[in-house]
């Protein structure tokens, strides 16, 4: 979270604005909560540029339960294609299998998850009710850095993408895309709120058996209140997108990732004793796993960088090894700390 939002949130935290409330105890029917509502609708949709076309929605179950919730409102009950880059999208198939066909476009498997497969090798169904791929796979460090043009492949079904990861760390290209949907806690504020971005002709073919809170069309016919929407995210993330506008918006942030990345890649390249295992061409800007090539002085890592105040270093427990997770919030200079460390610690292995 960047620190001037965490304290304005704390500023707030009895009396939001005046109101004599803090924005928990607001409800989330009165005119003050809308307000907030309504001003991160259009600050978000300003952001990202995102067309009158597609509908906005603030929800609630986190990225995994959109793993159920866009077969059950996308699929049919038919078939769907599944890209398969990492540990996310593998997930996302396997959930979905239960609500139609989950079939395997393309897979990386073969490589450990290190490349992605090129969009003209993926064999999609001409029956296929949407396409799904995870745009930054968080686990193994794999990023789109163009999302696939379906069109262009023959394919006219609409694409699905789990963007939870980056979210708001570069542009999008929605000419490209049906339905992008993410956690907010990596880039947009705490957990709670999930973000999901539909193209309007998309909502209101949900299977009968899909809950109603689920129901994409009737969550925006709602303004995604239908049920109680997770208000104090919203609010939070509110305020981080006040201040992404405040920093030059999304373009700036993704110079200034493009640098953290950079900076961290080149070190890693150029060391004899960590690797990053990604093919250059599609290394994620916000996780990226490294190891240490005698993995018997990780436990040394990682203690000497919390010293350091370097902490959540550790990799996923599926993968090993270390993963710095630089998101949007996390400053130039804490990539440059990280580097400064690792760069003292090599030296002391030597
Ligand atoms: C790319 C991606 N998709 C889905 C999820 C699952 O999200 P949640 O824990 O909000 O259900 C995560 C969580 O880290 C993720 O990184």
């Amino acid at each position: 979270m960047p620190e001037p939002v965490l304290q304005q949130a704390a500023a707030d935290m009895l009396d939001w604005n005046g109101s004599g409330m803090s924005v928990m105890e607001m409800s989330h029917r009165g005119k003050e909560f809308i307000g907030i509502c309504e001003q991160a609708e259009t600050d978000l949709r300003e952001l990202l540029a995102i067309p009158d076309h597609f509908k906005v929605l603030f929800m609630q179950g986190g990225g995994l339960a959109e793993n159920a919730i866009v077969p059950l409102n996308l699929s049919g009950g038919g078939a769907m294609d599944f890209v398969l880059t990492g540990s996310w999208s593998q997930k996302s198939q396997k959930e979905a299998a239960k609500f139609g066909t989950a079939r395997v476009a393309a897979t990386a498997q073969a490589d450990g998850f290190t490349t992605l497969p090129a969009p003209a090798t993926w064999h999609m169904g001409a029956d296929s009710r949407y396409v799904h791929i995870c745009s930054n796979e968080t686990i193994h460090g794999v990023e789109f850095h163009e999302l696939p043009d379906l069109k262009a492949l023959g394919c006219d079904a609409p694409l699905v993408v789990d963007f939870s990861s980056h979210v708001a760390s570069r542009s999008v290209d929605w000419s490209r895309v049906g339905l992008a949907f993410g956690g907010a806690q990596k880039n947009l504020g705490p957990a709670g709120l999930t973000l999901v971005i539909v193209r309007e002709d998309l909502m209101g073919h949900a299977l009968s058996h899909c809950p109603s809170a689920f129901d994409y069309q009737l969550v925006a016919d709602n303004q995604s209140m239908y049920n109680t929407p997770p208000t104090y995210s919203i609010y939070v993330a509110g305020l981080v997108f006040q201040w992404l506008k405040k920093h030059g918006g999304i373009a700036a942030m993704e110079q200034r990732n493009i640098a953290k990345a950079q900076l961290l890649y080149d070190f890693l390249d150029n060391s004899s004793l960590y690797v990053n295992k990604v093919a250059k061409d599609c290394r994620s800007r916000m996780n990226v796993p490294f190891f240490l090539r005698d993995e018997s002085r990780n436990d040394a890592f990682l203690a000497g960088a919390k010293a350091a105040n370097l902490l959540q270093l550790k990799g996923h427990k599926s993968v090993g090894g270390m993963r710095a997770s630089i998101y949007n919030a996390m400053p130039l200079e804490g990539v440059q700390a990280l580097v400064a460390y690792m760069r003292e610690f090599e030296k002391t292995q030597a």
